[in-house]
């Protein structure tokens, strides 16, 4: 049966609602989760998620993706993993910049989609941390044709991706400023040591621009404080050719046409990390369902226009997504959410807030709850280093896990002690022991996914859902890390729980899974 929200697409404007949004129907998928527990149908990596290619368990995420653009002439730069000027992350020296804290961005993009090109402009509104002769913005290509600081021409000069500032003035500790930044070109995807299988950044493929800008990617495209610790506020607005489509993440709050041009802004005004900035550009169907609940996020998805049936009924699954999500990790943290549906086969999904990012073959009810659970466990509480990743992957994973077994009556239980049985016959080394090129391979996301099954069982649902929230909730808007994590277990469930994930989380060898509490 046809969901009604696939009757309203196309004819309905931002307030209008779908009347069985809050009880979707569910999806006529006939598959169901495999027997195998290694579940590949639902691994968010890209060899994992393309419909040709069913990896085995034990293949990393490395290998797949198909290449993603079409216009860039040069090869993608490697990012400079040694850098003299970073916020000091363990795998990313070189990400993020020391001195001052962004409280909000205002990015304006003039996209010309038939050359890939842009002419921009970012206001950075920031406090000084400390009293500064120079700062440093994180910029990867493109042209830089003047920088301003609180309304004065400033020097600078560029090193990799390292856009240095000399203010006229210095600034003094305490004091806000504002920088603005004119640029413009070709924005050019750059290979990350962390996503050896895909570009990263802006990437143009199918008559589409898209960002994926996990972990070091949004350099690509507009100058920030580039690491997670320093989330703000954002106001992105994207003018294209009138009929086109541009989408970002949080609430579309204008959208104005003259004269042939479109501009669309849009306005996240949660904290987000400079990562989770999303741009989507190209001939897309927006599909509005309104409110999930009284006083709940606003729900729309992104479809190419004309999209199959499927595509768009694959996305009903949504309500029935947050709603499990909520019931264990409290209310949905952000104004809106959604999936935007690329019209190529994109390997991979990524959860940019708000807007989530899936490609035709990765829509399943495993990875829309996969990237439904990282706007708790990632956006809203990210990790304060990138070494911290399995609080992001192994969290999605373990609640992904449990609502795909939900969804096709499947016993999770069972799922758990296959996915466990794998990873004792495969040796899988301890999430806290990865190399920057693991940061998206199985250790993270299955042994992670373990990991929490452990507690779980050792402790029971009660007091492992009340772990959750209070990780959630007392880092919402910020970061977190693995020793703030296991201070909330010592906290709730004593050092005999904490002991377990050490094991699970640094010794080489699989712990075995407890029995049930
Ligand atoms: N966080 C993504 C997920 O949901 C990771 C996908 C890998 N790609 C990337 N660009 N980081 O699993
Ligand atoms: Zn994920």
């Amino acid at each position: 049966m046809v969901a009604t929200a696939v009757l309203a697409a196309g004819c309905g404007g931002p307030e209008m609602e779908t009347p069985d949004a809050a009880s979707p129907t569910s999806v006529a998928v006939t598959t169901s989760v495999p027997a195998s527990a290694t579940a590949t149908t639902t691994i968010p990596v890209s060899t994992a998620t393309t419909a040709e290619a069913a990896p085995t368990p034990t293949t990393t995420a490395a290998a797949a993706e198909l290449p993603t653009t079409t216009t860039t002439v040069a090869p993608a730069e490697t990012v400079e993993v040694i850098d003299p000027v970073g916020v000091g992350d363990s795998f990313y020296p070189g990400l993020g910049n020391p001195g001052y804290d962004v409280q909000h961005y205002e990015i304006s993009l003039d996209v010309d989609p038939a050359t890939n090109t842009i002419e921009a402009s970012a206001a950075i509104v920031a406090l000084a941390a400390e009293d500064l002769a120079s700062f440093n913005l994180d910029l990867s290509g493109l042209e830089v044709h003047s920088v301003t600081v609180d309304g004065a021409h400033a020097a600078f000069s560029r090193s990799g991706h390292e856009l240095s500032v000399q203010p006229a003035d210095s600034l003094v500790a305490g004091s806000q400023f504002e920088v603005e930044v004119h640029y413009s070109g070709m924005p050019e995807p750059i290979m990350d040591p962390g996503v050896p299988f895909s570009e990263m950044g802006w990437l143009q493929r199918g008559g589409v621009i898209y960002t994926l800008g996990e972990p070091s990617g949004s350099m690509t495209w507009f100058p920030s404080n580039n690491h997670p610790t320093d989330k703000a506020t954002y106001q992105i607005e994207i003018t294209v050719p009138e009929g086109t489509t541009a989408a970002s993440n949080g609430l579309l709050v204008a959208e104005t046409a003259d004269d042939g041009e479109a501009t669309y802004t849009w306005r996240m005004d949660d904290p987000m990390a400079s990562y989770l900035a999303a741009v989507y550009i190209g001939d897309f169907e927006r599909i509005d369902h309104g409110p999930l609940h009284a006083g709940g996020p606003r729900l729309r998805d992104y479809v190419p226009r004309n999209a199959p049936a499927e595509t768009v009924q694959a996305l009903s699954v949504t309500p029935s997504v947050i709603a499990f999500l909520e019931e264990r990790l409290g209310p949905y943290p952000f104004d809106a959410y959604g999936t935007i549906v690329m019209p190529f086969m994109l390997g991979l999904a990524l959860e940019n807030q708000t807007l989530s990012i899936h490609g035709p073959a990765t829509i399943g009810p495993g990875i829309i709850a996969h990237e439904a659970a990282h706007q708790w466990l990632g956006n809203s509480v990210s990790p304060d280093d990138w070494s911290e990743i399995w609080l992001n992957e192994g969290f999605a994973t373990y609640l992904h896990l449990m609502f795909e077994a939900e969804h096709y009556g499947a016993d999770f239980d069972r799922t758990m002690a296959d996915i466990h049985a794998w990873l004792t016959a495969d040796g899988m080394g301890p999430p806290k022991g990865i190399e920057i090129r693991e940061l998206f391979g199985p250790s993270i996301y299955f042994r992670g996914a373990a990991t929490l099954h452990a507690l779980r069982l050792h402790i029971g649902d009660n007091t492992f859902y009340e772990i959750l929230r209070t990780h959630h909730n007392r880092s919402a808007g910020g970061t977190t890390n693995t020793e703030e994590f296991l201070g909330i277990v010592e906290e709730f469930a004593g050092p005999d729980a904490v002991d377990l994930l050490e094991r699970w989380l640094y010794d080489q060898s699989v712990p075995p899974l407890p029995p049930a509490a």
